[in-house]
Protein backbone atom coordinates (compact mmCIF):
# COMPACT_ATOMS: atom_id res chain seq x y z
CA UNK A 1 0.00 0.00 0.00
CA UNK A 2 2.54 2.05 0.91
CA UNK A 3 4.52 1.67 -2.04
CA UNK A 4 1.75 2.31 -4.28
CA UNK A 5 1.42 5.59 -2.78
CA UNK A 6 4.79 6.54 -3.29
CA UNK A 7 4.81 5.43 -7.09
CA UNK A 8 1.47 7.28 -7.55
CA UNK A 9 3.79 10.25 -6.13
CA UNK A 10 6.16 9.23 -8.17
CA UNK A 11 4.27 9.46 -11.34
CA UNK A 12 2.86 13.10 -10.62
CA UNK A 13 6.25 14.78 -9.21
CA UNK A 14 8.37 12.27 -11.44
CA UNK A 15 11.78 12.45 -9.53
CA UNK A 16 14.38 11.62 -12.19
CA UNK A 17 17.60 10.37 -9.87
CA UNK A 18 20.13 12.10 -12.68
CA UNK A 19 23.49 10.66 -12.85
CA UNK A 20 26.31 12.73 -14.03
CA UNK A 21 25.52 11.45 -17.49
CA UNK A 22 24.85 14.65 -19.72
CA UNK A 23 28.00 15.24 -22.40
CA UNK A 24 28.19 17.69 -24.66
CA UNK A 25 26.26 15.99 -27.70
CA UNK A 26 26.70 16.77 -31.26
CA UNK A 27 28.10 20.39 -32.19
CA UNK A 28 26.39 22.71 -29.62
CA UNK A 29 23.43 24.92 -30.86
CA UNK A 30 23.86 28.16 -29.05
CA UNK A 31 21.91 29.01 -26.16
CA UNK A 32 21.31 32.98 -27.10
CA UNK A 33 20.21 32.22 -30.35
CA UNK A 34 16.95 34.09 -30.61
CA UNK A 35 13.63 32.03 -30.43
CA UNK A 36 9.74 33.24 -29.97
CA UNK A 37 9.38 30.57 -27.86
CA UNK A 38 12.14 31.56 -25.84
CA UNK A 39 11.74 34.72 -24.79
CA UNK A 40 7.91 33.67 -24.29
CA UNK A 41 6.30 33.83 -20.98
CA UNK A 42 3.70 30.82 -21.07
CA UNK A 43 0.15 31.17 -18.94
CA UNK A 44 -1.35 28.29 -17.90
CA UNK A 45 -5.02 28.34 -18.64
CA UNK A 46 -7.25 25.43 -17.25
CA UNK A 47 -10.54 26.07 -19.03
CA UNK A 48 -13.11 24.09 -17.00
CA UNK A 49 -12.09 26.27 -13.94
CA UNK A 50 -11.42 29.69 -15.74
CA UNK A 51 -14.65 31.23 -16.48
CA UNK A 52 -18.20 29.84 -17.48
CA UNK A 53 -20.57 31.98 -19.69
CA UNK A 54 -23.66 30.03 -19.90
CA UNK A 55 -24.10 28.77 -16.06
CA UNK A 56 -23.89 25.08 -16.44
CA UNK A 57 -20.81 24.96 -13.78
CA UNK A 58 -17.92 24.35 -15.92
CA UNK A 59 -15.71 26.62 -17.70
CA UNK A 60 -15.79 27.46 -21.55
CA UNK A 61 -14.18 28.93 -24.44
CA UNK A 62 -16.66 31.77 -24.55
CA UNK A 63 -16.25 32.32 -20.78
CA UNK A 64 -11.95 32.44 -21.39
CA UNK A 65 -12.71 34.75 -24.39
CA UNK A 66 -14.57 37.23 -22.77
CA UNK A 67 -11.46 37.63 -20.32
CA UNK A 68 -8.82 37.47 -22.85
CA UNK A 69 -8.19 41.63 -21.56
CA UNK A 70 -7.19 40.10 -18.26
CA UNK A 71 -4.92 37.89 -19.50
CA UNK A 72 -3.43 40.39 -21.70
CA UNK A 73 -2.86 42.53 -18.52
CA UNK A 74 -0.83 40.47 -16.89
CA UNK A 75 1.84 40.92 -20.16
CA UNK A 76 2.23 37.49 -20.96
CA UNK A 77 2.62 36.01 -24.65
CA UNK A 78 1.81 32.60 -24.85
CA UNK A 79 -0.76 30.49 -23.27
CA UNK A 80 -0.81 26.68 -22.78
CA UNK A 81 -4.78 25.44 -22.76
CA UNK A 82 -5.23 21.65 -20.91
CA UNK A 83 -7.16 19.81 -23.43
CA UNK A 84 -10.62 20.98 -24.40
CA UNK A 85 -11.05 17.84 -27.59
CA UNK A 86 -14.39 15.54 -27.00
CA UNK A 87 -14.59 13.19 -24.29
CA UNK A 88 -16.37 11.91 -21.69
CA UNK A 89 -13.92 13.40 -19.12
CA UNK A 90 -12.81 10.67 -16.54
CA UNK A 91 -9.65 12.58 -16.55
CA UNK A 92 -11.04 16.12 -17.58
CA UNK A 93 -10.40 16.38 -20.89
CA UNK A 94 -7.18 13.51 -21.04
CA UNK A 95 -9.49 11.17 -22.16
CA UNK A 96 -9.99 12.42 -25.97
CA UNK A 97 -12.90 10.55 -27.89
CA UNK A 98 -12.65 13.06 -30.76
CA UNK A 99 -9.42 15.18 -31.64
CA UNK A 100 -10.67 17.05 -34.24
CA UNK A 101 -13.79 18.80 -32.19
CA UNK A 102 -14.42 20.92 -29.29
CA UNK A 103 -15.58 19.41 -25.60
CA UNK A 104 -19.37 19.47 -25.42
CA UNK A 105 -19.15 21.14 -22.14
CA UNK A 106 -16.58 23.70 -23.63
CA UNK A 107 -18.49 25.28 -26.80
CA UNK A 108 -18.20 24.65 -30.37
CA UNK A 109 -15.23 25.01 -33.08
CA UNK A 110 -16.58 28.41 -33.99
CA UNK A 111 -16.04 29.28 -30.13
CA UNK A 112 -12.22 28.16 -30.90
CA UNK A 113 -12.05 29.85 -33.57
CA UNK A 114 -13.13 33.12 -32.26
CA UNK A 115 -10.44 32.60 -29.20
CA UNK A 116 -7.47 31.99 -31.26
CA UNK A 117 -8.51 35.26 -33.36
CA UNK A 118 -8.76 37.14 -29.65
CA UNK A 119 -5.72 35.74 -28.98
CA UNK A 120 -4.21 36.83 -32.01
CA UNK A 121 -4.98 39.70 -32.29
CA UNK A 122 -3.41 40.43 -28.47
CA UNK A 123 -0.61 38.97 -29.67
CA UNK A 124 -0.43 35.76 -27.58
CA UNK A 125 0.18 32.46 -29.63
CA UNK A 126 -1.51 29.35 -27.82
CA UNK A 127 -0.33 26.46 -27.48
CA UNK A 128 -2.20 23.15 -27.36
CA UNK A 129 -2.62 20.24 -25.01
CA UNK A 130 -1.83 17.20 -27.50
CA UNK A 131 -3.21 13.91 -25.35
CA UNK A 132 -1.64 11.10 -27.89
CA UNK A 133 -0.12 8.46 -25.58
CA UNK A 134 -3.49 7.20 -24.86
CA UNK A 135 -6.95 7.94 -26.18
CA UNK A 136 -10.45 7.78 -24.66
CA UNK A 137 -11.74 4.31 -24.37
CA UNK A 138 -14.90 6.19 -26.04
CA UNK A 139 -13.15 7.30 -29.34
CA UNK A 140 -14.01 5.62 -32.44
CA UNK A 141 -10.46 4.15 -32.87
CA UNK A 142 -11.19 2.17 -29.76
CA UNK A 143 -14.52 0.95 -30.29
CA UNK A 144 -13.46 -0.54 -33.71
CA UNK A 145 -10.52 -1.93 -32.20
CA UNK A 146 -12.13 -4.03 -29.25
CA UNK A 147 -14.96 -4.95 -31.58
CA UNK A 148 -12.66 -8.18 -33.43
CA UNK A 149 -9.12 -9.58 -33.51
CA UNK A 150 -9.37 -8.71 -37.42
CA UNK A 151 -10.89 -5.19 -36.93
CA UNK A 152 -8.19 -3.21 -38.97
CA UNK A 153 -7.99 -0.77 -35.83
CA UNK A 154 -7.29 -4.02 -33.79
CA UNK A 155 -3.42 -2.49 -34.09
CA UNK A 156 -3.98 0.93 -32.88
CA UNK A 157 -3.83 -0.17 -29.50
CA UNK A 158 -1.35 -3.13 -27.10
CA UNK A 159 -3.63 -5.80 -26.72
CA UNK A 160 -2.59 -9.09 -25.64
CA UNK A 161 -4.87 -12.64 -25.83
CA UNK A 162 -5.71 -14.36 -23.24
CA UNK A 163 -5.04 -17.60 -24.17
CA UNK A 164 -1.60 -16.92 -23.87
CA UNK A 165 -1.88 -16.20 -20.31
CA UNK A 166 -2.11 -13.31 -18.05
CA UNK A 167 0.03 -10.44 -19.51
CA UNK A 168 3.61 -9.55 -17.29
CA UNK A 169 2.61 -6.93 -15.15
CA UNK A 170 2.93 -3.21 -16.13
CA UNK A 171 1.75 -0.91 -13.40
CA UNK A 172 -1.17 2.00 -14.06
CA UNK A 173 -1.05 5.31 -12.10
CA UNK A 174 -4.81 5.81 -12.17
CA UNK A 175 -6.46 1.99 -11.42
CA UNK A 176 -7.83 1.46 -8.53
CA UNK A 177 -5.64 -1.79 -8.68
CA UNK A 178 -2.74 -0.66 -9.88
CA UNK A 179 -2.99 -2.92 -12.75
CA UNK A 180 -2.51 -1.91 -16.43
CA UNK A 181 -3.78 -4.24 -18.43
CA UNK A 182 -8.02 -4.39 -18.44
CA UNK A 183 -9.67 -7.68 -19.71
CA UNK A 184 -11.90 -7.14 -21.99
CA UNK A 185 -14.39 -10.49 -22.78
CA UNK A 186 -15.56 -9.68 -26.23
CA UNK A 187 -12.27 -10.36 -27.76
CA UNK A 188 -11.32 -12.46 -24.69
CA UNK A 189 -7.63 -9.90 -24.67
CA UNK A 190 -6.50 -7.54 -22.20
CA UNK A 191 -5.86 -3.65 -23.68
CA UNK A 192 -2.81 -1.92 -21.81
CA UNK A 193 -3.71 1.38 -20.29
CA UNK A 194 -0.93 3.49 -18.33
CA UNK A 195 -3.66 6.39 -17.11
CA UNK A 196 -7.26 4.92 -16.15
CA UNK A 197 -9.28 2.12 -17.70
CA UNK A 198 -10.94 4.46 -19.94
CA UNK A 199 -7.31 5.73 -21.10
CA UNK A 200 -6.21 2.72 -23.41
CA UNK A 201 -3.09 3.37 -24.77
CA UNK A 202 -2.10 4.11 -28.27
CA UNK A 203 0.14 1.89 -30.12
CA UNK A 204 3.17 3.71 -31.25
CA UNK A 205 4.85 1.18 -33.03
CA UNK A 206 1.99 1.07 -35.74
CA UNK A 207 2.62 3.73 -38.29
CA UNK A 208 -1.44 4.34 -39.58
CA UNK A 209 -1.48 5.66 -35.50
CA UNK A 210 1.38 7.86 -36.28
CA UNK A 211 0.44 8.95 -39.37
CA UNK A 212 -3.09 9.92 -37.70
CA UNK A 213 -1.90 11.73 -35.05
CA UNK A 214 0.11 13.65 -37.46
CA UNK A 215 -2.91 14.74 -39.70
CA UNK A 216 -4.41 15.74 -36.40
CA UNK A 217 -1.63 17.99 -35.61
CA UNK A 218 -1.68 19.56 -39.21
CA UNK A 219 -5.11 20.08 -38.70
CA UNK A 220 -5.10 22.42 -35.57
CA UNK A 221 -2.05 24.15 -36.91
CA UNK A 222 -3.37 24.99 -40.23
CA UNK A 223 -5.92 26.72 -37.94
CA UNK A 224 -2.83 28.53 -36.63
CA UNK A 225 -2.43 27.37 -33.21
CA UNK A 226 1.11 28.04 -31.82
CA UNK A 227 2.66 25.36 -30.49
CA UNK A 228 2.02 21.86 -29.01
CA UNK A 229 2.32 20.40 -25.32
CA UNK A 230 2.63 16.80 -25.66
CA UNK A 231 0.97 14.64 -22.78
CA UNK A 232 2.71 12.22 -21.18
CA UNK A 233 4.29 11.23 -24.31
CA UNK A 234 7.84 10.00 -22.80
CA UNK A 235 6.17 6.72 -21.98
CA UNK A 236 4.74 6.51 -25.81
CA UNK A 237 7.15 4.90 -27.01
CA UNK A 238 7.08 0.67 -25.56
CA UNK A 239 8.42 -2.75 -26.12
CA UNK A 240 5.81 -4.64 -27.60
CA UNK A 241 7.44 -7.89 -26.52
CA UNK A 242 6.41 -6.99 -22.98
CA UNK A 243 9.33 -8.43 -21.28
CA UNK A 244 8.76 -8.89 -17.15
CA UNK A 245 10.04 -6.39 -15.38
CA UNK A 246 11.88 -6.51 -11.83
CA UNK A 247 9.51 -6.68 -9.03
CA UNK A 248 8.84 -4.09 -7.40
CA UNK A 249 9.98 -1.82 -10.85
CA UNK A 250 6.61 0.46 -10.02
CA UNK A 251 8.64 2.42 -6.97
CA UNK A 252 10.66 3.61 -10.32
CA UNK A 253 8.54 2.95 -13.07
CA UNK A 254 9.85 5.88 -15.21
CA UNK A 255 13.06 4.09 -15.39
CA UNK A 256 11.17 1.56 -17.43
CA UNK A 257 8.15 3.69 -18.89
CA UNK A 258 9.76 6.65 -20.01
CA UNK A 259 12.25 7.39 -23.03
CA UNK A 260 11.68 3.52 -24.63
CA UNK A 261 12.44 2.10 -27.45
CA UNK A 262 12.14 4.32 -30.70
CA UNK A 263 10.48 7.21 -28.73
CA UNK A 264 13.05 9.68 -30.58
CA UNK A 265 12.43 7.78 -34.06
CA UNK A 266 8.69 8.85 -33.59
CA UNK A 267 9.66 12.60 -32.70
CA UNK A 268 12.37 12.92 -35.38
CA UNK A 269 9.37 11.72 -37.54
CA UNK A 270 6.88 13.93 -36.12
CA UNK A 271 9.18 17.00 -36.70
CA UNK A 272 9.70 15.97 -40.38
CA UNK A 273 6.08 15.80 -40.96
CA UNK A 274 4.43 18.32 -38.92
CA UNK A 275 7.05 20.63 -36.52
CA UNK A 276 9.42 21.27 -39.13
CA UNK A 277 6.42 22.80 -41.24
CA UNK A 278 4.89 25.48 -38.95
CA UNK A 279 6.21 28.15 -36.83
CA UNK A 280 5.32 26.26 -33.95
CA UNK A 281 7.22 25.70 -30.79
CA UNK A 282 7.04 21.82 -29.09
CA UNK A 283 7.00 20.15 -25.43
CA UNK A 284 6.72 16.98 -24.19
CA UNK A 285 5.99 16.46 -20.45
CA UNK A 286 8.84 14.65 -19.02
CA UNK A 287 12.20 14.42 -19.72
CA UNK A 288 13.06 10.81 -19.44
CA UNK A 289 15.66 9.29 -16.89
CA UNK A 290 18.97 11.31 -17.45
CA UNK A 291 20.57 14.42 -18.75
CA UNK A 292 21.48 12.64 -21.87
CA UNK A 293 17.55 11.77 -22.16
CA UNK A 294 16.69 15.59 -22.01
CA UNK A 295 19.06 16.62 -24.60
CA UNK A 296 18.25 13.68 -26.67
CA UNK A 297 14.74 15.24 -26.74
CA UNK A 298 15.30 19.18 -27.55
CA UNK A 299 18.86 19.58 -28.84
CA UNK A 300 17.95 21.75 -32.37
CA UNK A 301 20.17 19.47 -34.24
CA UNK A 302 18.16 16.23 -33.63
CA UNK A 303 15.56 17.36 -34.62
CA UNK A 304 13.03 16.59 -32.35
CA UNK A 305 11.41 19.43 -29.91
CA UNK A 306 11.79 22.67 -28.48
CA UNK A 307 12.36 22.39 -24.81
CA UNK A 308 12.47 19.96 -22.12
CA UNK A 309 9.75 20.34 -19.06
CA UNK A 310 10.89 17.65 -16.52
CA UNK A 311 10.04 17.16 -13.16
CA UNK A 312 12.60 17.56 -10.90
CA UNK A 313 12.24 20.96 -9.78
CA UNK A 314 9.01 20.58 -9.00
CA UNK A 315 8.83 17.92 -7.22
CA UNK A 316 10.94 18.52 -4.54
CA UNK A 317 7.71 19.97 -2.28
CA UNK A 318 6.82 17.45 -0.19
CA UNK A 319 4.41 17.54 3.15
CA UNK A 320 6.93 17.30 5.51
CA UNK A 321 8.37 20.33 4.03
CA UNK A 322 11.50 20.52 1.69
CA UNK A 323 15.26 22.00 1.88
CA UNK A 324 16.51 25.03 0.35
CA UNK A 325 19.70 24.03 -0.78
CA UNK A 326 18.25 20.88 -2.06
CA UNK A 327 16.08 22.85 -4.23
CA UNK A 328 18.83 25.18 -5.08
CA UNK A 329 20.77 22.42 -6.04
CA UNK A 330 18.21 20.93 -8.19
CA UNK A 331 17.75 23.97 -10.16
CA UNK A 332 21.60 24.73 -10.33
CA UNK A 333 22.20 21.25 -11.64
CA UNK A 334 19.91 21.75 -14.26
CA UNK A 335 20.68 25.05 -15.58
CA UNK A 336 24.13 23.91 -16.06
CA UNK A 337 23.65 20.69 -17.49
CA UNK A 338 21.69 23.07 -20.10
CA UNK A 339 24.22 26.07 -20.01
CA UNK A 340 25.36 25.46 -23.62
CA UNK A 341 22.83 23.66 -25.54
CA UNK A 342 18.93 23.00 -25.51
CA UNK A 343 16.20 24.57 -23.89
CA UNK A 344 14.27 24.53 -20.30
CA UNK A 345 10.80 25.31 -19.28
CA UNK A 346 10.85 26.63 -15.31
CA UNK A 347 8.07 25.86 -13.40
CA UNK A 348 6.76 25.10 -9.58
CA UNK A 349 3.12 24.48 -10.67
CA UNK A 350 0.35 23.04 -13.27
CA UNK A 351 -2.80 21.58 -12.92
CA UNK A 352 -1.59 18.18 -11.65
CA UNK A 353 -0.17 20.09 -8.47
CA UNK A 354 -1.59 21.64 -5.63
CA UNK A 355 -1.23 25.68 -5.35
CA UNK A 356 2.13 27.27 -5.58
CA UNK A 357 2.19 29.30 -2.08
CA UNK A 358 0.92 26.50 -0.48
CA UNK A 359 3.19 23.48 -1.73
CA UNK A 360 6.11 25.87 -1.76
CA UNK A 361 5.63 28.98 -0.09
CA UNK A 362 3.97 29.84 3.43
CA UNK A 363 -0.30 30.29 2.96
CA UNK A 364 -0.75 31.40 6.05
CA UNK A 365 -1.94 34.85 6.59
CA UNK A 366 1.15 36.68 7.51
CA UNK A 367 3.46 35.44 4.57
CA UNK A 368 1.03 34.45 1.84
CA UNK A 369 1.09 37.29 -0.41
CA UNK A 370 4.88 37.57 0.53
CA UNK A 371 6.01 33.91 -0.45
CA UNK A 372 3.59 34.34 -3.40
CA UNK A 373 5.40 36.76 -4.70
CA UNK A 374 9.13 35.62 -3.32
CA UNK A 375 8.08 32.40 -5.77
CA UNK A 376 6.97 34.19 -8.75
CA UNK A 377 9.75 36.23 -8.64
CA UNK A 378 11.95 33.18 -9.12
CA UNK A 379 9.75 31.00 -11.65
CA UNK A 380 10.21 34.71 -13.77
CA UNK A 381 13.95 35.39 -13.55
CA UNK A 382 15.35 32.42 -14.16
CA UNK A 383 16.95 30.97 -17.59
CA UNK A 384 14.31 28.90 -19.51
CA UNK A 385 10.89 29.61 -20.59
CA UNK A 386 8.77 30.15 -17.38
CA UNK A 387 5.11 28.49 -17.56
CA UNK A 388 3.01 30.01 -15.00
CA UNK A 389 -0.18 28.72 -13.62
CA UNK A 390 -3.31 30.69 -14.05
CA UNK A 391 -4.50 31.77 -10.55
CA UNK A 392 -1.05 31.83 -8.89
CA UNK A 393 -0.63 35.33 -9.95
CA UNK A 394 -3.38 36.04 -7.39
CA UNK A 395 -1.55 33.84 -4.23
CA UNK A 396 -4.50 31.48 -4.83
CA UNK A 397 -4.27 28.90 -2.11
CA UNK A 398 -4.87 24.95 -1.58
CA UNK A 399 -8.83 23.92 -0.97
CA UNK A 400 -8.28 22.54 1.81
CA UNK A 401 -11.35 20.00 1.04
CA UNK A 402 -11.54 17.66 4.30
CA UNK A 403 -14.30 14.92 2.79
CA UNK A 404 -13.71 12.68 -0.56
CA UNK A 405 -16.91 13.41 -1.73
CA UNK A 406 -15.82 17.09 -2.60
CA UNK A 407 -12.88 15.72 -4.60
CA UNK A 408 -13.18 15.01 -8.63
CA UNK A 409 -9.99 14.02 -9.50
CA UNK A 410 -9.96 10.44 -11.13
CA UNK A 411 -6.41 9.92 -9.37
CA UNK A 412 -7.41 10.81 -6.02
CA UNK A 413 -10.61 9.41 -5.85
CA UNK A 414 -9.58 5.86 -7.32
CA UNK A 415 -6.97 6.09 -5.10
CA UNK A 416 -9.64 6.37 -2.00
CA UNK A 417 -11.06 3.60 -3.25
CA UNK A 418 -7.96 1.77 -3.36
CA UNK A 419 -7.81 2.69 -0.34
CA UNK A 420 -11.01 1.49 0.95
CA UNK A 421 -10.34 -1.93 -0.69
CA UNK A 422 -7.19 -2.46 1.28
CA UNK A 423 -8.68 -1.27 4.46
CA UNK A 424 -6.15 1.34 4.78
CA UNK A 425 -6.00 4.83 6.68
CA UNK A 426 -8.79 6.82 4.84
CA UNK A 427 -8.48 9.88 7.66
CA UNK A 428 -4.43 9.83 7.21
CA UNK A 429 -4.87 9.72 3.20
CA UNK A 430 -7.32 12.58 3.29
CA UNK A 431 -5.02 14.57 5.37
CA UNK A 432 -2.41 13.67 2.93
CA UNK A 433 -4.68 14.76 -0.34
CA UNK A 434 -5.20 17.99 1.32
CA UNK A 435 -1.45 18.82 0.24
CA UNK A 436 -1.47 17.02 -2.70
CA UNK A 437 -4.42 16.32 -4.64
CA UNK A 438 -4.15 17.76 -8.32
CA UNK A 439 -7.69 19.46 -7.01
CA UNK A 440 -6.46 21.62 -4.93
CA UNK A 441 -5.44 23.40 -8.28
CA UNK A 442 -8.46 23.44 -10.24
CA UNK A 443 -10.80 25.31 -8.22
CA UNK A 444 -12.78 27.75 -10.39
CA UNK A 445 -10.51 31.21 -10.77
CA UNK A 446 -11.54 33.78 -8.04
CA UNK A 447 -12.51 36.56 -10.45
CA UNK A 448 -13.93 39.14 -7.79
CA UNK A 449 -16.26 38.86 -4.21
CA UNK A 450 -19.39 37.78 -5.92
CA UNK A 451 -21.31 34.76 -5.79
CA UNK A 452 -18.68 31.44 -6.88
CA UNK A 453 -16.29 34.12 -7.24
CA UNK A 454 -17.68 35.41 -10.22
CA UNK A 455 -16.89 31.89 -12.01
CA UNK A 456 -19.93 30.73 -12.54
CA UNK A 457 -23.80 31.83 -11.88
CA UNK A 458 -24.65 28.22 -11.74
CA UNK A 459 -23.28 25.22 -9.85
CA UNK A 460 -19.21 25.20 -9.98
CA UNK A 461 -18.08 21.68 -11.22
CA UNK A 462 -15.79 21.70 -7.99
CA UNK A 463 -16.32 23.95 -4.83
CA UNK A 464 -14.94 27.51 -4.91
CA UNK A 465 -12.50 28.08 -2.40
CA UNK A 466 -13.59 29.61 0.93
CA UNK A 467 -11.45 32.31 0.78
CA UNK A 468 -12.49 34.16 -2.31
CA UNK A 469 -13.95 36.91 -0.52
CA UNK A 470 -10.09 38.27 0.29
CA UNK A 471 -8.42 36.29 -2.76
CA UNK A 472 -9.82 37.85 -5.91
CA UNK A 473 -8.99 39.65 -9.22
CA UNK A 474 -10.98 42.10 -8.61
CA UNK A 475 -9.55 43.52 -5.25
CA UNK A 476 -5.92 43.04 -6.16
CA UNK A 477 -6.32 44.84 -9.95
CA UNK A 478 -7.11 47.90 -7.20
CA UNK A 479 -4.07 47.24 -4.99
CA UNK A 480 -0.55 48.51 -6.35
CA UNK A 481 0.86 45.99 -3.78
CA UNK A 482 -1.26 43.16 -4.32
CA UNK A 483 0.33 39.61 -5.78
CA UNK A 484 -1.59 40.44 -8.99
CA UNK A 485 0.04 43.60 -9.50
CA UNK A 486 3.67 42.46 -8.52
CA UNK A 487 3.31 39.27 -11.41
CA UNK A 488 2.44 41.65 -13.58
CA UNK A 489 5.48 43.83 -12.78
CA UNK A 490 7.83 40.95 -13.01
CA UNK A 491 6.37 40.30 -15.98
CA UNK A 492 7.28 43.44 -17.48
CA UNK A 493 10.72 43.29 -16.38
CA UNK A 494 11.42 39.87 -17.55
CA UNK A 495 9.76 41.20 -21.09
CA UNK A 496 12.49 44.86 -20.80
CA UNK A 497 15.31 42.93 -20.14
CA UNK A 498 15.08 39.73 -22.31
CA UNK A 499 18.99 39.72 -23.09
CA UNK A 500 19.70 39.09 -19.38
CA UNK A 501 16.55 37.33 -18.30
CA UNK A 502 16.03 34.93 -21.57
CA UNK A 503 19.21 34.40 -22.51
CA UNK A 504 21.91 35.48 -19.28
CA UNK A 505 24.05 33.53 -17.61
CA UNK A 506 23.08 32.02 -14.65
CA UNK A 507 25.61 31.69 -11.30
CA UNK A 508 24.85 30.71 -7.95
CA UNK A 509 25.72 32.43 -5.07
CA UNK A 510 26.55 31.67 -1.25
CA UNK A 511 25.56 28.15 -2.22
CA UNK A 512 25.39 26.48 1.43
CA UNK A 513 23.14 29.47 2.48
CA UNK A 514 20.08 27.39 4.44
CA UNK A 515 17.40 30.18 3.61
CA UNK A 516 18.61 32.52 0.86
CA UNK A 517 18.81 31.44 -2.94
CA UNK A 518 20.94 34.36 -4.05
CA UNK A 519 22.19 34.48 -8.17
CA UNK A 520 22.92 36.71 -10.89
CA UNK A 521 21.44 36.78 -14.67
CA UNK A 522 24.65 38.38 -17.02
CA UNK A 523 25.20 39.67 -20.38
CA UNK A 524 27.33 41.28 -22.13
CA UNK A 525 28.01 42.86 -18.91
CA UNK A 526 24.90 44.19 -17.47
CA UNK A 527 23.74 41.89 -14.68
CA UNK A 528 20.86 41.39 -12.06
CA UNK A 529 21.66 40.71 -8.90
CA UNK A 530 18.43 38.23 -7.37
CA UNK A 531 17.91 37.62 -3.48
CA UNK A 532 15.13 35.50 -2.54
CA UNK A 533 14.78 34.44 1.19
CA UNK A 534 12.76 30.99 1.30
CA UNK A 535 12.06 31.62 4.95
CA UNK A 536 9.61 33.30 7.61
CA UNK A 537 12.55 34.94 9.57
CA UNK A 538 15.19 37.74 8.73
CA UNK A 539 17.60 35.94 6.76
CA UNK A 540 20.94 37.42 5.60
CA UNK A 541 22.97 36.53 2.49
CA UNK A 542 26.84 36.84 1.82
CA UNK A 543 26.92 37.74 -2.15
CA UNK A 544 30.81 38.85 -2.61
CA UNK A 545 29.72 41.92 -5.05
CA UNK A 546 30.31 45.26 -5.61
CA UNK A 547 26.98 46.75 -4.26
CA UNK A 548 28.19 50.33 -4.34
CA UNK A 549 26.07 51.13 -8.01
CA UNK A 550 23.48 48.36 -7.17
CA UNK A 551 19.99 49.95 -8.18
CA UNK A 552 17.14 47.75 -6.85
CA UNK A 553 14.85 47.33 -9.73
CA UNK A 554 11.97 45.32 -7.88
CA UNK A 555 11.05 44.32 -4.20
CA UNK A 556 7.77 42.70 -2.26
CA UNK A 557 8.59 45.08 0.37
CA UNK A 558 8.40 48.56 1.00
CA UNK A 559 11.81 49.01 2.32
CA UNK A 560 14.69 48.26 0.65
CA UNK A 561 17.13 45.25 2.78
CA UNK A 562 19.81 46.36 4.81
CA UNK A 563 23.09 46.27 2.67
CA UNK A 564 26.06 46.00 4.18
CA UNK A 565 28.57 47.42 1.84
CA UNK A 566 31.62 46.79 3.50
CA UNK A 567 30.87 42.99 3.73
CA UNK A 568 28.91 42.29 0.74
CA UNK A 569 26.17 41.20 3.25
CA UNK A 570 22.58 41.61 2.60
CA UNK A 571 20.11 41.13 5.23
CA UNK A 572 16.61 40.15 4.23
CA UNK A 573 13.10 39.94 5.84
CA UNK A 574 10.67 37.20 5.75
CA UNK A 575 9.92 35.92 2.13
CA UNK A 576 11.52 38.89 1.21
CA UNK A 577 12.44 38.85 -2.81
CA UNK A 578 14.79 41.69 -4.29
CA UNK A 579 16.17 42.06 -7.93
CA UNK A 580 19.60 44.26 -8.33
CA UNK A 581 20.91 45.95 -11.55
CA UNK A 582 24.56 45.85 -10.60
C1 LIG B 1 -0.45 14.14 -17.83
C2 LIG B 1 -1.43 15.25 -17.53
C3 LIG B 1 -2.37 14.77 -16.46
C4 LIG B 1 -3.10 13.57 -16.97
C5 LIG B 1 -2.15 12.48 -17.44
C6 LIG B 1 -2.85 11.48 -18.28
O1 LIG B 1 0.36 13.88 -16.76
O2 LIG B 1 -0.75 16.41 -17.19
O3 LIG B 1 -3.28 15.77 -16.07
O4 LIG B 1 -3.92 13.06 -15.95
O5 LIG B 1 -1.11 13.00 -18.26
O6 LIG B 1 -3.22 12.06 -19.49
Amino acid sequence: MKQRMQALFLFMFCPLFFKNSFSQVNSPTNITDKKWWKESIVYQIYPRSFKDSDGDGIGDLKGLLSELDYVKSLGINAVWLNPIYSSPNDDNGYDVSDYRSIMHDFGTMADFDALLNGMHERGIKLVMDLVVNHSSDEHEWFRQSRSSRNNPYRDYYHWWNAENGKPPYRYSLFDVNGDAWMYDSLTNAYYLHYFSRKQPDLNWENPKLRGEVYDIMKFWADKGVDGFRLDAFQFAAKDTTFPIFPQGFEKNFVLYYATQGNLHGYLQEMNKEVLSKYNVMSVAEGAGNSFTDAHNLVDANRHELNMAYAFDGVDIARPEGYSVLHFKEVFTRWDSAFANNGWLSVFLANHDQARLVSRFGNDGPAFRELSSKMLSTFILTMRGTPYYYNGDELGMTNAGFDKIEDYRDVQTLNEYQHQKNVGGDLQKFLKRKQFESRDNGRTPFQWNGSKNAGFTSGTPWIAVNKNYKNIHAALQEKDPNSCLNYFKSLVKLRNDNKPILVYGKYTLLDKNNPAVYAYTRENEGQKMLILLNFSPANAAASIQLKMSNAQLLLSNYKAAPFVDKEKSIITLKPYQAVIYQL
